[in-house]
């Protein structure tokens, strides 16, 4: 996703021209050995249309590469040389958790976390509120917060930046954005594939880790979030922070009855027999590939509305949404035609979508009485938007970590919050012995996810 986002800015003329792409890990390798690696990459990733020699060439011409053992301070010497200035530095680590802190000293050490250099932290950061406290501390030692860019990347997605548009560039929706106006939120993100040869990452995550602590929590505190006096990091992160603390703990007391756990089974995903979780990963395994939650926000706004949350691996289907169930209205004068509450469906894959399903007349004359349907209103955004291009959610959020932008980074206090919650979750499952539930690969997880919401008199939009 790196190198062909960086491309695609570079080609569209959005990276000053002086700007250079120091590329280090600790295979050893030269400055051409990586351009093969980046060209492979791009091939992969970019439209052979916009791949032109010249842009291909003027993109290689800006890449190098340093081979550094990060665990080992000396070899930092050697990237600041190929540096050289530091004055206007953005570094990006894409790294196993554990090598976080000595890569931090290393950078230290040579020069490169002066005020010109900012840093950016891929996830995981951290596998709990402890160690995620541990690399924070390791971090604000050399790089202040100003400067510290935590990527999110689902806030790079355009549709979860067209929530904030939609909510507060709007009229229509704030005055009946809450528990007066909206039922329940159902928040899924479904994907189809399992392990992708992670297992050394993700068996030691689980669904709860790897997609809730993040990406869930960031969408629902956008979609909760009260309006933020401006937009600007600050406004945007103290709204979002003081979402994730009002969220309802999910604890031993409650665990049983808000969580749902389950792990694939062997099952088909297209048509096509995949296999077990267990046999992808060549051992038994008390991961979960999927979680269901039924999570509260505890504020004014939101008191008494539950927000489902699910998401899972080898489901049927790759899809995320957000579903904002509005209440029914008050009174029907139709008679007994079943009037479907209105509901707000934010699609973020596989396309971009938003639509608001409304209660229109069926053409007719209505000898036995007026007959009413649920149509959608569909903003698609492949059609409103057709003459604009997508992007990888990376562009933009390379781009704002370029030009200093920190609005759709994540600040400490809500990783913090974000994994408070999750800790209390796995807290609850260690003492109440809550084991993944088997799924057949293919399904909507465990039977129990259905469950979860059914008691409730809701059912999961599929
Ligand atoms: C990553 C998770 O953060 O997000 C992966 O580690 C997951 O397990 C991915 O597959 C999903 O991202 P996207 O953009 O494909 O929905």
């Amino acid at each position: 996703m790196l190198l062909p986002s960086l491309f695609g800015l570079d080609a569209d003329g959005l990276l000053p021209d002086c700007l250079r792409i120091i590329a280090t890990a600790r295979s050893e390798m030269d400055d051409t050995g990586f351009r093969a690696l980046a060209a492979a990459a791009l091939e992969a990733a970019i439209e052979v249309e916009r791949r032109t020699p010249a842009l291909v060439a003027r993109f290689m011409a800006r890449l190098s590469y340093v081979a550094i053992d990060a665990s080992k301070t000396e070899g930092f010497a050697a990237l600041a040389a190929a540096v050289g200035d530091p004055g206007h530095l953005a570094i990006f680590l894409s790294t196993a958790p554990s090598l976080f802190g000595p890569t931090i000293a290393g950078l230290a050490s040579a020069g490169l976390a002066g005020p010109g250099a900012r840093l950016a932290l891929e996830k995981p950061l951290g596998s709990d509120l402890a160690s995620s406290r541990l690399i924070n501390d390791a971090v604000a030692a050399a790089y202040p917060e100003d400067r510290t860019f935590r990527i999110d990347h689902y806030l790079g997605k355009e549709t979860v930046q067209n929530l904030l548009a939609l909510r507060f560039g709007n009229s229509l929706f704030e005055p009946l954005w809450n528990a007066n106006g909206i039922d329940h939120v159902q928040i899924s993100i479904a994907e189809t594939v399992g392990l992708e040869g992670r297992s050394d990452y993700y068996d030691g995550m689980g669904a709860l880790r790897d997609m809730v602590q993040n990406h869930m929590l960031q969408l629902l505190a956008l979609v909760a979030m009260e309006p933020p006096a401006r937009f600007d990091p600050t406004s945007v992160r103290d709204e979002k922070v003081k979402v994730l603390r009002s969220l309802r703990p999910i604890d031993r007391s409650t665990v049983e009855d808000h969580s749902v756990r389950g792990q694939y089974g062997a099952g088909a995903i297209a048509g096509q027999p995949v296999r077990a979780y267990a046999d992808e990963l060549g051992r038994t395994s008390s991961t979960e590939t999927f979680v269901a939650l039924k999570a509260h926000v505890d504020n004014w706004r939101w008191k008494g509305v539950p927000f489902y949350l699910r998401t899972g691996k080898r489901l049927p289907e790759r899809m995320s949404e957000i579903i904002i169930q509005f209440r029914p209205p008050a009174h029907s004068i139709f008679g007994d035609v079943e009037l479907k509450p209105n509901k707000l469906i934010i699609s973020l894959q596989p396309d971009e979508n938003i639509g608001l399903t409304i209660m229109a007349k069926t053409p007719g004359l209505d000898r036995d009485g007026l007959k009413l349907r649920n149509v959608s209103l569909d903003i698609g955004s492949n059609d409103a938007f057709a003459d604009v291009r997508r992007r990888i959610a990376y562009e933009r959020l390379l781009l704002d970590l370029i030009e200093g932008k920190q609005t759709l980074f994540v600040r400490r206090d809500e990783v913090e919050a974000q994994w408070t919650w999750i800790d209390a979750i796995r807290a609850g499952w260690a003492a109440t012995g809550m084991t993944p539930k088997t799924y057949a690969a293919g399904n909507w997880g465990p039977s129990a996810a259905i469950a979860l919401t059914e008691r409730d008199g809701v059912s999961w939009h599929d």
